[in-house]
């Protein structure tokens, strides 16, 4: 199954895909998770996407290409996987369709989270992340049992650097000129899934799979 995660920020991408590759056993790949990480090593990928990332922009469509080039030939993508947050323009959507036809792979379909964007202010600026495990929590929707610290390990949680408010205004800036005109890309191709992303998560997690027949 190879399947591609389509939303604003704060959509749902990164939630719904792990829940989704825990049931079915194939990887997530987070252009986000693969930046950060490249940031933190500071990595030449890392030190360029660094001044992108901190703007809210997107990192340029040649260094994404060679990122998502190497992930893809890694192992443990042979029987499938879940890109998150990417593709993001239509430059990557065509590299990754050439990607595709040169190693004769199909795409299953692409899940779009359609959500109102006034929701997602809120949703970003409240979400918290363990600096040790990564678990994600939310001030208000996933509360961690002691304020500040994380309830697998006790560590210290982060406040993502570009989830405070005047950086998500610029995020779903970006998102709306350069990753919305993707919904009728693949839309044309006959391969989106349009899926309410209000609500439980978990009740979401049911609509995906009931669209892609799992
Ligand atoms: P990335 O890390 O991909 O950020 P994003 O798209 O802005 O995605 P988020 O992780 O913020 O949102 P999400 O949709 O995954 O939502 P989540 O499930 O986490 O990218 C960061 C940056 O890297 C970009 O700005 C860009 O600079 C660069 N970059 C990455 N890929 C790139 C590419 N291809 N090209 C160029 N540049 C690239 O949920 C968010 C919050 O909401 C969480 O707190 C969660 O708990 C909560 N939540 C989720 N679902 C629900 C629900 N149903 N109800 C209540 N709360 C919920």
């Amino acid at each position: 199954m190879r399947l591609i995660f389509l939303g604003a920020p704060g959509s749902g991408k990164g939630t719904q895909s792990k829940l989704l590759i825990e049931k079915h056993e194939i990887p997530q790949l987070s252009t986000g998770d693969m930046l950060r990480k490249a940031v933190q090593d500071k990595t030449e990928v890392g030190i360029l996407a660094k001044s992108f990332m901190d703007k809210g922009e997107l990192v340029p469509d040649s260094v994404m290409a060679g990122v998502i080039k190497d992930r893809l030939q890694e192992d443990d993508c042979r029987n499938g996987f879940i890109l998150d947050g990417f593709p993001r323009t239509t430059v990557q959507a065509d590299t990754l369709g050439n990607l595709f036809e040169e190693n004769n792979l199909k795409l299953d379909a692409v899940v779009y989270l359609e959500i109102d964007q006034a929701k997602l202010v809120k949703r970003l600026s409240g979400r918290r992340i363990c600096s040790k495990c990564g678990t994600e929590y939310h001030l208000e929707f996933k509360i961690p049992q002691n304020s500040g610290r994380c309830d697998q390990d006790g560590e210290e949680l982060l406040h993502r650097s570009d989830d405070h408010e005047d950086q998500i205004v610029k995020r779903l800036e970006t998102y709306n000129e350069q990753t919305l005109p993707l919904v009728e890309y693949y839309s044309k191709k006959d391969l989106l899934k349009t899926i309410a992303a209000e609500g439980k998560m978990n009740e979401i997690t049911q609509r995906i799979e009931d669209s892609l027949n799992l």
